[in-house]
């Protein structure tokens, strides 16, 4: 991976984002509970708003981003993740979205610390919160749904 200059940690981030969109689309086509499938469906969204911030890279929108502190649940962290081929459970799908978050907030604070502008630092800043809002609203899903079957 060449993270050599800002416009290629931002390509970077670009098609990371592009992966997750696809990847919240298929997961969401073979969800079966409606409530599930409108989670992966609000996510993608939300991955398309951070594809659009990442091409834009507008100074006041990036100026007005609010970034807060976020609760990781680490449930998914000593889950093991089966792949998404054939019929998949509810479980399986909220555990392989989460660990794909928790790669995100990875990668981003990786490429975050090779930037020194203020303000793209925050951005990144913004999309690691992002991200584990994510994950910590799949971990909660499959909290519940692990209650629900006992
Ligand atoms: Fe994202
Ligand atoms: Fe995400």
């Amino acid at each position: 991976m060449d993270f050599s200059s800002f416009e290629k940690i931002v390509e970077f981030a670009i098609a990371r984002e592009e992966d997750a969109i696809q990847a919240y689309g298929a997961m969401s086509g073979k969800a079966k509970v409606p409530g599930l499938k409108n989670l992966l469906l609000e996510l993608r969204n939300e991955e398309k708003n951070h594809k659009r911030l990442l091409e834009d890279l507008d100074k006041k929108e990036l100026k007005d981003l609010e970034i807060k502190d976020v609760l990781d649940l680490k449930i998914s962290d000593y889950l093991v993740e089966e792949p998404l081929n054939g019929d998949v459970t509810f479980q399986d799908l909220l555990i392989f979205a989460a660990k794909k978050e928790q790669k995100a907030v990875e990668l981003y604070t990786v490429l975050r610390d090779r930037l020194d502008r203020p303000e793209f630092i925050k951005l990144f800043d913004y999309l690691i919160e992002q991200e584990k809002n994510h994950k910590l609203k799949l971990e909660a899903e499959y909290d519940d749904s692990v209650y629900q079957e006992d």
